[in-house]
């Protein structure tokens, strides 16, 4: 079965299941022309949350997943490969936030949306990269412990400078590897061009960008901007909605292009498996669940 062969089952297997498909930005082209919603990973949320379907394909990597399971726990939620996971979720563990909160006793804690259902289980409000300053302000805290992405965590803290954050160590590869050289050699090659990053970015990156903000916040970025070039520092998989988007625009990657093989482990075929065969289903522990709703509920409360 060829691409178009395959995206016709799809269509129609999608009508006959009830199911509805969300994709993250970083999903491959013919992924994201299946999906009914593409977005960033608030977006994702939201759509999830307010779906009156009754299986939900997820096409991103795990958290994204469970955090659609933990809202809809009812809804059957699929993912097309089972093993899709996130570097920067696998920096923090359970044992090691523990400890972390014992040493900062009181300390409201901040986890990134990019976490296992346990650690957020373990926070007092997560965030997105499109809603962390104001998750962490709504909390009136002097202090906050900040994980599992130490880059993130520095965007917020520079824009709170009234707020002390003790900040988790991680970090991920994909973004820690787009570098201040490989960006001002573009901005070199294209004087005009715009530089528009995200914020998992290095601080160093994020300090020279002209535009910080999460995936569908730099697709908005390019398509409302005068500008006509545009330096792009995240995940190659953002270019298919942004051609889309905004065709008469042109960007520019990185050299070192930056790809995140965890979600390029979901493909058309497994999409359509999925739906074929109802699987993977995505299951969080029932306790885990309901402390982790809390805490993903409070978070959309606080960036509406
Ligand atoms: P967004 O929420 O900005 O889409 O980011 C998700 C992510 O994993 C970026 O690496
Ligand atoms: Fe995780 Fe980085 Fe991939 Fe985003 S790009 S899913 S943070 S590994």
């Amino acid at each position: 079965m060829n691409y178009t062969e395959m995206t016709k089952e799809i269509e129609k297997l999608k009508k006959e299941k009830d199911a509805i498909i969300l994709a993250h930005y970083y999903m491959k082209p013919e992924v994201q022309d299946v999906a009914d919603y593409i977005g960033d990973s608030l977006g994702l949320a939201r759509t999830a949350a307010k779906t009156d379907k009754q299986t939900i394909v997820f096409c991103g990597v795990d958290f994204m997943a469970e955090t659609a399971k933990i809202l809809m726990p009812d809804r059957n939620v699929l993912i097309p490969y089972s093993r899709a996971g996130c570097f920067l979720a696998d920096m923090i563990i359970p044992e090691e936030l523990i400890e972390y909160k014992q040493e900062h006793p009181g300390v409201p804690v901040v986890s990134y949306i990019n976490t296992t259902a346990q650690i957020k289980a373990l926070s007092d409000i997560i965030c997105t990269s499109s809603n962390a300053v104001d998750v962490v302000k709504s909390l009136h805290a002097k202090e906050v412990i900040f994980g599992p992405d130490k880059n993130l965590a520095q965007y917020v803290a520079d824009r709170l400078p009234e707020v002390t954050f003790h900040i988790w160590e991680g970090y991920c590869q994909v973004h820690e590897r787009i570098t201040t050289q490989s960006i001002l050699e573009l901005k070199k090659k294209y004087p005009t061009a715009a530089i528009a990053v995200h914020p998992e970015c290095t601080p160093q990156v994020t300090r020279i960008a002209d535009f910080v903000g999460s995936t569908t916040k730099i697709v908005d970025f390019v398509k409302n901007s005068d500008k006509k070039i545009f330096v792009i520092g995240t995940e190659i998989g953002i270019a298919h909605q942004i051609r889309k988007k905004a065709p008469g625009k042109r960007i520019v990657f990185p050299k070192a292009t930056p790809l995140c093989y965890n979600m390029k482990t979901i493909t058309l075929p497994r999409v359509l498996a999925a739906l074929k065969k109802n699987q993977f289903e995505v299951s969080v522990d029932k306790n885990v669940a309901a402390k982790a709703k809390v805490v993903i509920e409070r978070m959309l409360a606080a960036s509406r």
